[in-house]
């Protein structure tokens, strides 16, 4: 059992709810914080939230054994959401960022066996001791910026024994830590060397062998492709995710991150969850997003590591799409889980409002990972996951950029930090 608490937090300056129980789509309802001006205050039993509402509803007898925080001044929002990191893995890449920063591709370096095969290589050596320490330092990092709840993807061993630690490292972290880790297999992240022009032989294994011993032994919730040009293509994907929703497993994808190539479109077809990075997305593939259920998760410091254009969120939002926010935290493409970085980009180049910013990263990230209807809001049921920023407004969080103004994280009414 994770620990939980009886918390009463007072005279919150603003409080920022984000209320719903599901993802939010387009600009008026993602614009809609549901702020409630202070004095406000929550009650939190257990790590459940009872109340969240102005100071005058709260009575003397309601907070009895809760222990107290005084947010005047302050600005309490929901714990933020990380719904796309590739959290466990060993090994790094710094050189081949030099390389990029120099003009070198992403793919370029994939092609001649770098990128994620480089990855694969130093996780298959690591033990499940050191991949755990490297991740947990990412968590303590993520809980100091307000993130509450995490996904985190295999993917790094593309072979059964290695995809299966990487994902009982995320099952132990789960267990030792407060943040909540959402855990998602990725088999199918790139192919090893020898199934090169063999992808669909590939993704039979994965199917056939890694797959069951995933689902045998509830090591994930969801599952994940790369679909892209020149690694997995539309019927292998199909190939994969529907085996992974016949096994019980939500599914989401990498999606129209280098060339377009309709994986938006797919995505909305195969009911994920998510599309993610969506770069390179089309009109067609917004549209599709638009009318589905599948959130729109848009990774800024990959494009902004990358060096690439960002994805088209405002007219994806204004077209009606559920966006999200998540880091994409990972050793190659962004090894950043910058949640200030993410705002700054997301409302400074993307033209995002921080009302969009924040609910892309509380609500929406919620439903990116089918959890909206027990974080990613601040209401009565829902688990007691909050941020607290040193100042009294929201709107801080874009207007004083880059830093962490988070000066408290609470999970499941547990002060963290
Ligand atoms: O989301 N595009 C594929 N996967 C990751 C990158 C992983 C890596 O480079 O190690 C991504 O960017
Ligand atoms: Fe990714």
């Amino acid at each position: 059992m994770k620990a939980a608490d009886n918390l009463f937090i007072k005279n919150i300056a603003q409080l920022v709810t984000c209320r719903g129980q599901q993802a939010r789509h387009g600009a008026a309802a993602m614009n809609d914080l549901g702020v409630i001006d202070g004095p406000a205050a929550i009650i939190a039993r257990n790590g459940i939230i009872t109340y969240a509402g102005p100071m005058s509803g709260v009575k003397p007898e309601d907070t009895v054994g809760c222990h107290e925080l005084d947010a005047t001044g302050r600005c309490v929002l929901p714990g933020f959401v990380d719904s796309h990191t590739h959290l466990v893995f060993g090994g790094y890449r710094e050189d081949e960022f030099q390389w990029r920063l120099k003009g070198d591709s992403y793919m370029s370096i994939m092609e001649r066996g770098g990128g994620i095969a480089s990855t694969m290589k130093a996780t298959r050596k690591a033990s499940f001791e050191e991949l755990a320490a490297s991740a947990q330092i990412h968590l303590k990092a993520m809980a100091d910026m307000g993130v509450t709840t995490v996904e985190a993807k295999s993917g790094y061993g593309m072979e059964l024994e290695t995809e299966l630690r990487q994902l009982e490292v995320a099952r132990y972290l789960d267990g030792i830590q407060p943040l909540d880790i959402y855990s998602t297999f990725m088999g199918a992240h790139d192919r090893p060397a020898e199934y090169k022009g063999r992808e669909s032989e590939f993704i039979e294994l994965i199917c056939n062998e890694m797959l069951p011993e995933v689902t045998k032994h509830g090591l994930a919730e969801c599952c994940d492709i790369f679909t892209e040009k020149g690694v997995f293509d539309h019927e292998q994907t199909r190939r994969m995710l529907t085996a992974a929703k016949e096994a019980g497993l939500k599914v989401k994808m990498h999606a129209d991150e280098i060339v377009p190539f309709g994986g938006a479109e797919l995505a909305a077809e195969l009911g994920c969850l998510s599309a993610d990075h969506l770069l390179q997305i089309s009109d067609k593939g917004i549209e599709a997003l638009a009318n589905s259920n599948t959130v729109a998760t848009l990774l800024p410091c990959t494009a902004f590591s990358l060096k690439e254009q960002y994805a088209p969120a405002r007219k994806m939002i204004d077209a009606g799409c559920a966006v999200a926010l998540a880091s994409d935290l990972n050793p190659g493409s962004c090894f950043s889980a910058s949640i200030p970085l993410m705002i700054a980009l997301a409302t400074i180049y993307m033209n995002m409002t921080c009302e969009e910013a924040v609910t892309a990263l509380t609500i929406n990230g919620a439903a990116a990972i089918g959890r909206a209807g027990s974080v990613g809001s601040i209401e009565a049921g829902k688990l007691a996951d909050f941020a607290m920023l040193r100042y009294p407004s929201y709107k801080f969080l874009s207007y004083h950029f880059g830093m962490n103004l988070v000066e408290h994280t609470v999970k499941r009414g547990v002060i963290i930090k």
